[in-house]
């Protein structure tokens, strides 16, 4: 992979998203975000990283819904520079579903965000992405096996992920490669920053006693884009061990 190729980071605009952004732009990649809410931070971020280097960075809203339409995104998102040799699927939604809460609402904005989206996005990319020899890496969870209890919908969506990813790792290969990388406690839920109790337990259950920084993921992401030429369907858990005690 060479400097000036494109990486496509979908929600990219807030935290584990904005650190792989900012990481791979520091190694030479232009880089596209997409934001649905966060326009301030998107706006931010891309200043940074053009005023670190002109034109480097651009931004694009996108809502993933039931109704978008990923075959016009998908060209919109290659007119930026010219290309897309890397897809980055970030984005995501993250909630519990009890089982008897789990209703159409919940089910469609959970797995349009986390498992339909990366589908039709690397469908709706696969032709660039042979073209540029690139690589698709999906953003799961190691919470899928065992599944996080009360999140059903959720555990289905990052399953299905991981699913999806073997899966185009067999069909678009030789020219893409697709893997995953499954995060820890990475960063707490927006949901959880408050509670310490809960923190104390999941850091008890963490071989390395300690959470992981968004930061863990952007080097990560970048080993598969860039060092991984002979990996292609794997998931690599980035979680301190954590796994060795679930
Ligand atoms: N944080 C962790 O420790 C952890 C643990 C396990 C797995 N992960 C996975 O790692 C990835 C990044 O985690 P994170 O905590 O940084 O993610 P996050 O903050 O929960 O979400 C990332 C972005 O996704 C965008 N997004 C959500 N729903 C969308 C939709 N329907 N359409 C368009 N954009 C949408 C949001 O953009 P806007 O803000 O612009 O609306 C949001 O900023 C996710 O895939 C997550 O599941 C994270």
């Amino acid at each position: 992979m060479m400097a000036n190729n494109t990486v496509l980071i979908t929600g990219g605009a807030k935290r584990i998203g904005h650190a792989t952004a900012k990481y791979l732009h520091g190694f030479g990649y232009n880089i596209i975000i997409t934001y649905n809410k966060s326009v301030a931070d998107a706006k931010k971020l891309a200043q940074f990283l053009n005023n670190k280097r002109a034109d480097s960075c651009k931004i694009l809203k996108v809502s993933f819904t039931p109704k978008t339409n990923f075959n016009k995104l998908s060209k919109d998102f290659i007119k930026l520079f010219g290309r897309v040799d890397v897809l980055v699927n970030n984005a995501s939604q993250f909630y519990p579903t009890k089982i008897h809460e789990v209703n159409n609402k919940n089910w469609d904005d959970l797995i349009n965000a986390n498992l339909k989206s990366p589908l039709f996005l690397s469908q709706c990319l696969s032709k660039e992405l042979k073209k540029r020899k690139g690589c698709i890496i999906n953003i799961i969870d190691i919470h899928i096996d065992p599944p996080l209890k009360d999140h059903v919908v959720y555990n289905i969506s990052k399953a299905g992920l991981l699913a999806l990813t073997k899966s185009l790792a067999k069909e678009l290969a030789p020219s893409i490669r697709v893997n995953g990388v499954s995060p820890g406690a990475i960063m707490w839920a927006v949901s959880d920053e408050n509670k310490s109790s809960k923190k104390k337990e999941i850091l008890s259950r963490i071989a390395l006693r300690k959470s992981g920084n968004p930061l863990d993921i952007a080097k990560a992401v970048k080993f598969l884009i860039t060092d991984a030429e002979y990996i292609t369907g794997q998931n690599i858990n980035v979680d301190g061990g954590r796994k060795l005690n679930m």
